[in-house]
Protein backbone atom coordinates (compact mmCIF):
# COMPACT_ATOMS: atom_id res chain seq x y z
CA UNK A 1 0.00 0.00 0.00
CA UNK A 2 1.48 3.77 -1.10
CA UNK A 3 0.45 6.52 1.44
CA UNK A 4 1.09 10.31 1.02
CA UNK A 5 1.33 12.39 4.07
CA UNK A 6 0.50 15.71 3.17
CA UNK A 7 1.33 18.22 6.28
CA UNK A 8 4.02 16.98 7.85
CA UNK A 9 6.87 18.42 9.94
CA UNK A 10 9.94 16.83 11.38
CA UNK A 11 7.94 15.49 14.44
CA UNK A 12 5.64 13.70 12.20
CA UNK A 13 8.45 12.00 10.55
CA UNK A 14 10.47 10.81 13.34
CA UNK A 15 7.52 9.33 14.95
CA UNK A 16 6.47 7.68 11.38
CA UNK A 17 9.50 6.58 10.41
CA UNK A 18 10.69 5.00 13.98
CA UNK A 19 8.00 2.51 13.23
CA UNK A 20 7.80 2.18 9.63
CA UNK A 21 10.48 -0.63 9.91
CA UNK A 22 7.84 -2.91 11.43
CA UNK A 23 5.02 -2.46 8.39
CA UNK A 24 7.51 -3.75 5.38
CA UNK A 25 3.54 -3.42 3.66
CA UNK A 26 3.22 -0.03 3.83
CA UNK A 27 5.44 2.65 0.98
CA UNK A 28 5.49 5.80 2.88
CA UNK A 29 5.73 9.36 1.29
CA UNK A 30 6.24 12.30 3.42
CA UNK A 31 4.93 16.04 2.00
CA UNK A 32 5.75 18.74 3.74
CA UNK A 33 2.68 21.01 2.24
CA UNK A 34 -1.10 20.61 3.45
CA UNK A 35 -3.52 18.78 0.98
CA UNK A 36 -5.46 21.45 -1.55
CA UNK A 37 -7.12 21.86 -4.91
CA UNK A 38 -3.88 22.52 -5.98
CA UNK A 39 -1.51 19.46 -4.21
CA UNK A 40 -4.29 16.81 -4.47
CA UNK A 41 -3.00 16.11 -7.39
CA UNK A 42 0.05 14.82 -6.25
CA UNK A 43 -1.92 11.82 -4.80
CA UNK A 44 -2.16 9.96 -8.21
CA UNK A 45 -0.69 6.80 -8.03
CA UNK A 46 -1.59 6.34 -4.21
CA UNK A 47 -3.70 3.90 -2.30
CA UNK A 48 -4.37 6.39 0.73
CA UNK A 49 -3.23 9.77 1.95
CA UNK A 50 -2.56 10.74 5.56
CA UNK A 51 -3.91 14.16 6.63
CA UNK A 52 -3.91 16.09 10.12
CA UNK A 53 -6.20 18.30 12.09
CA UNK A 54 -6.36 21.47 10.07
CA UNK A 55 -6.21 20.03 6.61
CA UNK A 56 -8.95 20.78 3.87
CA UNK A 57 -10.79 17.44 3.53
CA UNK A 58 -13.83 19.10 1.88
CA UNK A 59 -16.21 17.20 -1.35
CA UNK A 60 -14.23 19.17 -4.07
CA UNK A 61 -11.12 17.49 -2.57
CA UNK A 62 -12.75 13.88 -1.55
CA UNK A 63 -13.96 13.51 -5.05
CA UNK A 64 -10.40 15.10 -6.43
CA UNK A 65 -8.49 11.73 -4.34
CA UNK A 66 -11.51 9.70 -5.86
CA UNK A 67 -10.91 10.73 -9.21
CA UNK A 68 -7.02 9.65 -8.73
CA UNK A 69 -7.48 6.14 -7.11
CA UNK A 70 -7.24 7.03 -3.59
CA UNK A 71 -9.46 4.23 -1.25
CA UNK A 72 -8.48 5.90 2.08
CA UNK A 73 -8.50 8.86 4.38
CA UNK A 74 -6.07 8.19 7.16
CA UNK A 75 -6.44 10.75 9.97
CA UNK A 76 -3.64 10.82 12.32
CA UNK A 77 -5.78 12.70 14.63
CA UNK A 78 -8.88 12.36 16.61
CA UNK A 79 -11.40 14.81 15.55
CA UNK A 80 -13.01 14.60 11.68
CA UNK A 81 -15.00 17.88 11.72
CA UNK A 82 -12.93 19.15 8.71
CA UNK A 83 -13.75 15.96 6.68
CA UNK A 84 -17.32 15.49 4.26
CA UNK A 85 -18.30 12.33 5.43
CA UNK A 86 -20.99 12.16 2.78
CA UNK A 87 -19.00 12.71 -0.11
CA UNK A 88 -16.61 10.22 1.19
CA UNK A 89 -19.56 7.62 1.05
CA UNK A 90 -20.56 8.90 -1.92
CA UNK A 91 -17.34 7.90 -3.48
CA UNK A 92 -16.67 4.71 -1.45
CA UNK A 93 -13.61 6.21 0.02
CA UNK A 94 -12.77 5.11 4.06
CA UNK A 95 -12.01 7.49 6.19
CA UNK A 96 -9.88 6.34 9.65
CA UNK A 97 -9.07 8.17 13.11
CA UNK A 98 -7.18 7.94 15.76
CA UNK A 99 -9.64 7.94 18.56
CA UNK A 100 -7.61 7.39 21.63
CA UNK A 101 -3.92 8.56 21.60
CA UNK A 102 -3.11 9.88 24.99
CA UNK A 103 -6.29 11.82 26.43
CA UNK A 104 -3.61 13.02 29.30
CA UNK A 105 -1.58 14.86 26.60
CA UNK A 106 -4.57 17.22 25.74
CA UNK A 107 -6.05 17.60 29.18
CA UNK A 108 -2.41 17.96 30.56
CA UNK A 109 -2.02 20.83 28.60
CA UNK A 110 -5.87 22.34 29.18
CA UNK A 111 -4.27 22.46 32.80
CA UNK A 112 -1.06 24.00 32.14
CA UNK A 113 -3.50 26.55 30.30
CA UNK A 114 -5.42 27.07 33.32
CA UNK A 115 -2.39 27.57 35.66
CA UNK A 116 -0.15 29.91 33.38
CA UNK A 117 -3.46 32.15 33.12
CA UNK A 118 -4.30 31.90 36.44
CA UNK A 119 -1.01 32.60 37.91
CA UNK A 120 -0.14 35.38 34.82
CA UNK A 121 3.08 33.01 33.99
CA UNK A 122 2.95 34.52 30.47
CA UNK A 123 3.58 37.82 31.74
CA UNK A 124 6.21 36.96 34.66
CA UNK A 125 8.39 35.35 32.39
CA UNK A 126 8.87 38.19 30.24
CA UNK A 127 9.00 40.69 33.24
CA UNK A 128 11.70 38.85 34.58
CA UNK A 129 13.46 38.76 31.16
CA UNK A 130 13.28 42.90 31.03
CA UNK A 131 14.64 42.43 35.08
CA UNK A 132 11.22 43.64 35.89
CA UNK A 133 10.82 42.20 39.35
CA UNK A 134 7.65 43.88 40.47
CA UNK A 135 4.79 41.78 41.11
CA UNK A 136 2.65 44.18 40.34
CA UNK A 137 -0.59 42.46 38.40
CA UNK A 138 0.41 38.95 38.97
CA UNK A 139 -1.90 37.48 41.84
CA UNK A 140 -4.04 34.46 40.87
CA UNK A 141 -6.21 32.71 42.97
CA UNK A 142 -5.91 29.21 45.00
CA UNK A 143 -7.58 26.35 42.65
CA UNK A 144 -7.07 24.47 45.89
CA UNK A 145 -11.13 24.01 47.16
CA UNK A 146 -11.99 25.76 44.30
CA UNK A 147 -14.72 24.16 41.64
CA UNK A 148 -13.75 22.96 37.91
CA UNK A 149 -16.87 22.39 35.66
CA UNK A 150 -16.19 20.35 33.14
CA UNK A 151 -18.01 20.34 29.43
CA UNK A 152 -17.62 16.97 28.27
CA UNK A 153 -16.19 13.90 29.73
CA UNK A 154 -14.97 11.62 27.51
CA UNK A 155 -11.88 10.45 27.21
CA UNK A 156 -10.02 13.69 27.56
CA UNK A 157 -12.49 15.16 30.03
CA UNK A 158 -12.43 12.48 32.57
CA UNK A 159 -8.28 13.06 32.37
CA UNK A 160 -9.12 16.28 33.04
CA UNK A 161 -11.77 15.61 35.78
CA UNK A 162 -9.03 13.18 37.29
CA UNK A 163 -6.18 16.36 37.24
CA UNK A 164 -8.68 18.76 39.08
CA UNK A 165 -9.95 16.35 41.46
CA UNK A 166 -6.25 15.72 42.15
CA UNK A 167 -5.62 19.32 42.65
CA UNK A 168 -8.15 19.32 45.45
CA UNK A 169 -10.91 20.71 43.15
CA UNK A 170 -14.70 20.20 43.28
CA UNK A 171 -15.52 18.48 40.06
CA UNK A 172 -18.83 19.27 38.18
CA UNK A 173 -19.79 18.53 34.92
CA UNK A 174 -22.30 18.00 31.99
CA UNK A 175 -22.27 15.59 29.33
CA UNK A 176 -24.97 14.43 27.38
CA UNK A 177 -23.55 10.72 28.33
CA UNK A 178 -22.26 10.91 32.30
CA UNK A 179 -19.30 8.68 33.02
CA UNK A 180 -20.32 5.87 35.70
CA UNK A 181 -16.36 5.57 36.32
CA UNK A 182 -15.81 9.10 37.62
CA UNK A 183 -17.69 8.72 41.02
CA UNK A 184 -16.02 11.93 42.79
CA UNK A 185 -17.40 14.07 39.44
CA UNK A 186 -20.93 15.98 40.26
CA UNK A 187 -23.19 15.55 36.99
CA UNK A 188 -25.50 18.37 36.63
CA UNK A 189 -26.88 20.44 33.41
CA UNK A 190 -25.26 23.07 31.60
CA UNK A 191 -26.27 25.73 32.83
CA UNK A 192 -25.65 25.11 36.74
CA UNK A 193 -22.03 24.13 35.36
CA UNK A 194 -21.92 27.47 33.76
CA UNK A 195 -22.84 29.41 37.10
CA UNK A 196 -21.39 27.65 39.56
CA UNK A 197 -17.83 27.03 38.00
CA UNK A 198 -14.85 29.15 38.90
CA UNK A 199 -12.75 27.53 36.62
CA UNK A 200 -14.74 25.90 33.10
CA UNK A 201 -12.92 23.54 30.82
CA UNK A 202 -14.51 22.30 27.53
CA UNK A 203 -13.79 18.79 26.27
CA UNK A 204 -16.77 18.23 24.24
CA UNK A 205 -16.56 17.51 19.87
CA UNK A 206 -17.88 20.29 17.67
CA UNK A 207 -21.24 18.91 16.42
CA UNK A 208 -24.14 20.79 14.94
CA UNK A 209 -25.41 21.27 18.53
CA UNK A 210 -22.53 22.16 20.16
CA UNK A 211 -21.51 25.07 17.21
CA UNK A 212 -21.03 28.21 19.59
CA UNK A 213 -22.14 26.70 22.94
CA UNK A 214 -19.99 29.32 24.57
CA UNK A 215 -21.82 32.69 23.56
CA UNK A 216 -22.79 35.67 25.51
CA UNK A 217 -26.27 34.03 26.85
CA UNK A 218 -23.89 31.50 27.98
CA UNK A 219 -20.83 34.01 28.88
CA UNK A 220 -23.57 36.15 31.39
CA UNK A 221 -24.77 32.57 33.09
CA UNK A 222 -20.70 32.85 34.50
CA UNK A 223 -19.40 33.56 37.57
CA UNK A 224 -17.60 36.72 37.83
CA UNK A 225 -13.70 36.34 37.63
CA UNK A 226 -14.08 32.79 36.30
CA UNK A 227 -11.39 31.24 33.84
CA UNK A 228 -12.15 29.83 30.22
CA UNK A 229 -10.24 27.03 28.74
CA UNK A 230 -10.61 25.41 25.36
CA UNK A 231 -8.60 22.88 23.75
CA UNK A 232 -11.10 21.27 22.21
CA UNK A 233 -12.33 23.03 18.83
CA UNK A 234 -12.38 26.70 18.46
CA UNK A 235 -15.74 27.08 17.35
CA UNK A 236 -17.93 25.53 20.81
CA UNK A 237 -16.95 29.27 21.77
CA UNK A 238 -18.33 32.16 19.74
CA UNK A 239 -15.06 34.26 19.10
CA UNK A 240 -17.37 37.68 18.88
CA UNK A 241 -18.74 36.82 21.95
CA UNK A 242 -15.93 35.55 23.86
CA UNK A 243 -14.49 39.73 22.92
CA UNK A 244 -17.38 40.84 24.37
CA UNK A 245 -16.92 38.77 27.63
CA UNK A 246 -13.38 39.65 27.87
CA UNK A 247 -14.34 43.28 27.82
CA UNK A 248 -17.32 43.24 29.87
CA UNK A 249 -14.46 41.94 32.61
CA UNK A 250 -16.29 39.05 32.66
CA UNK A 251 -13.23 36.47 32.73
CA UNK A 252 -10.25 36.14 35.21
CA UNK A 253 -7.93 34.43 32.33
CA UNK A 254 -8.98 32.51 29.45
CA UNK A 255 -6.49 29.81 27.54
CA UNK A 256 -6.98 28.60 24.27
CA UNK A 257 -5.31 26.08 22.27
CA UNK A 258 -7.88 26.23 19.75
CA UNK A 259 -10.04 29.31 18.13
CA UNK A 260 -12.17 29.94 15.28
CA UNK A 261 -10.05 30.82 12.27
CA UNK A 262 -7.01 29.28 13.74
CA UNK A 263 -7.57 27.05 10.20
CA UNK A 264 -4.62 29.35 8.49
CA UNK A 265 -1.96 29.61 11.50
CA UNK A 266 -2.01 26.36 13.00
CA UNK A 267 1.34 24.67 12.47
CA UNK A 268 2.82 27.60 10.19
CA UNK A 269 4.82 30.21 10.90
CA UNK A 270 3.39 33.34 9.76
CA UNK A 271 6.13 36.15 11.73
CA UNK A 272 6.46 38.02 8.35
CA UNK A 273 2.54 37.62 7.05
CA UNK A 274 0.25 40.63 7.31
CA UNK A 275 -2.45 38.45 8.88
CA UNK A 276 -5.85 39.16 6.78
CA UNK A 277 -8.09 38.93 9.70
CA UNK A 278 -7.79 40.54 13.14
CA UNK A 279 -8.94 37.79 15.37
CA UNK A 280 -5.75 36.32 16.41
CA UNK A 281 -4.25 39.35 16.99
CA UNK A 282 -7.30 40.75 19.32
CA UNK A 283 -7.35 37.51 20.82
CA UNK A 284 -3.62 38.49 21.74
CA UNK A 285 -4.12 41.97 22.59
CA UNK A 286 -5.70 40.94 25.86
CA UNK A 287 -3.46 40.94 28.69
CA UNK A 288 -5.50 38.13 30.74
CA UNK A 289 -6.01 35.69 27.17
CA UNK A 290 -3.39 32.82 26.77
CA UNK A 291 -3.37 31.63 23.04
CA UNK A 292 -1.45 27.77 22.05
CA UNK A 293 -1.72 26.95 18.70
CA UNK A 294 -3.29 23.35 19.02
CA UNK A 295 -0.43 21.83 20.05
CA UNK A 296 -2.47 20.01 22.68
CA UNK A 297 -1.44 16.60 21.47
CA UNK A 298 2.17 17.41 21.14
CA UNK A 299 3.99 14.71 23.63
CA UNK A 300 6.02 11.96 22.86
CA UNK A 301 3.93 9.46 23.82
CA UNK A 302 1.01 11.30 22.07
CA UNK A 303 2.96 11.13 19.04
CA UNK A 304 4.25 7.65 19.36
CA UNK A 305 0.65 6.61 19.88
CA UNK A 306 -0.92 8.66 16.81
CA UNK A 307 1.75 6.80 15.07
CA UNK A 308 1.23 3.04 15.61
CA UNK A 309 -2.57 3.72 15.40
CA UNK A 310 -2.10 4.94 11.89
CA UNK A 311 -0.42 2.30 10.37
CA UNK A 312 -2.70 -0.34 12.49
CA UNK A 313 -5.45 1.28 10.11
CA UNK A 314 -3.21 1.03 7.37
CA UNK A 315 -2.45 -2.07 7.71
CA UNK A 316 -6.11 -2.99 8.67
CA UNK A 317 -7.28 -1.81 5.67
CA UNK A 318 -4.89 -3.44 3.16
CA UNK A 319 -5.89 -6.68 4.83
CA UNK A 320 -9.65 -6.25 4.17
CA UNK A 321 -9.82 -6.09 8.21
CA UNK A 322 -9.79 -2.49 9.59
CA UNK A 323 -10.79 -1.85 13.01
CA UNK A 324 -13.89 -1.19 13.02
CA UNK A 325 -13.78 1.31 16.27
CA UNK A 326 -11.73 3.32 13.99
CA UNK A 327 -13.59 4.10 11.27
CA UNK A 328 -15.69 7.26 11.00
CA UNK A 329 -19.39 6.83 9.14
CA UNK A 330 -21.49 9.81 8.54
P1 LIG B 1 -14.71 11.68 23.40
O1 LIG B 1 -15.58 11.30 22.25
O2 LIG B 1 -14.02 10.62 24.20
O3 LIG B 1 -15.56 12.57 24.44
C1 LIG B 1 -16.42 13.58 24.05
C2 LIG B 1 -17.50 13.68 25.12
O4 LIG B 1 -18.34 14.80 24.77
C3 LIG B 1 -18.41 12.44 25.21
O5 LIG B 1 -18.48 11.98 26.53
C4 LIG B 1 -19.75 12.94 24.70
O6 LIG B 1 -20.85 12.30 25.33
C5 LIG B 1 -19.67 14.41 25.05
N1 LIG B 1 -20.61 15.23 24.29
C6 LIG B 1 -20.96 15.11 22.99
N2 LIG B 1 -21.87 16.03 22.66
C7 LIG B 1 -22.10 16.76 23.79
C8 LIG B 1 -22.93 17.85 24.08
N3 LIG B 1 -23.75 18.38 23.16
N4 LIG B 1 -22.90 18.34 25.32
C9 LIG B 1 -22.09 17.79 26.28
N5 LIG B 1 -21.28 16.77 26.06
C10 LIG B 1 -21.29 16.24 24.83
O7 LIG B 1 -13.67 12.71 22.81
P2 LIG B 1 -12.23 13.09 23.40
O8 LIG B 1 -11.23 12.12 22.89
O9 LIG B 1 -12.32 13.31 24.85
O10 LIG B 1 -11.96 14.48 22.64
C11 LIG B 1 -12.72 15.64 22.91
C12 LIG B 1 -12.37 16.69 21.88
O11 LIG B 1 -11.02 17.14 22.10
C13 LIG B 1 -12.32 16.17 20.43
O12 LIG B 1 -13.58 16.20 19.85
C14 LIG B 1 -11.38 17.12 19.76
O13 LIG B 1 -12.17 18.15 19.19
C15 LIG B 1 -10.54 17.68 20.89
N6 LIG B 1 -9.10 17.36 20.74
C16 LIG B 1 -8.18 18.38 20.79
C17 LIG B 1 -6.82 18.13 20.66
C18 LIG B 1 -5.80 19.21 20.76
O14 LIG B 1 -4.63 19.01 20.36
N7 LIG B 1 -6.12 20.39 21.28
C19 LIG B 1 -6.35 16.78 20.41
C20 LIG B 1 -7.38 15.76 20.43
C21 LIG B 1 -8.71 16.06 20.57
Amino acid sequence: MKILFYDTKPYDRESFDALAKKYPELEIEYLATDISENTVRLAKGYDAVCVFVASDVSGKIVRALSKRGVRLILLRCAGFNNVDLKACEEENITVMRVPDYSPEAIAEHALALSFAVNRHIHKAYIKVRENNFSLMGLTGVNFFGKTAGIIGTGRIGAAMCRACHGIGMKVIAYDKFPNSALGFVEYTDLDTVLRNSDLISLHCPLTRETYHMIDLEAIEKMKDGVLLVNTSRGALISTRDLIKGIRMHKFSGVGLDVYEEEQENVFENREDDILNTSVTARLLSFPNVIVTSHQGFLTTEALEAIAMVTLENAKGFENGSPEKANIVRV
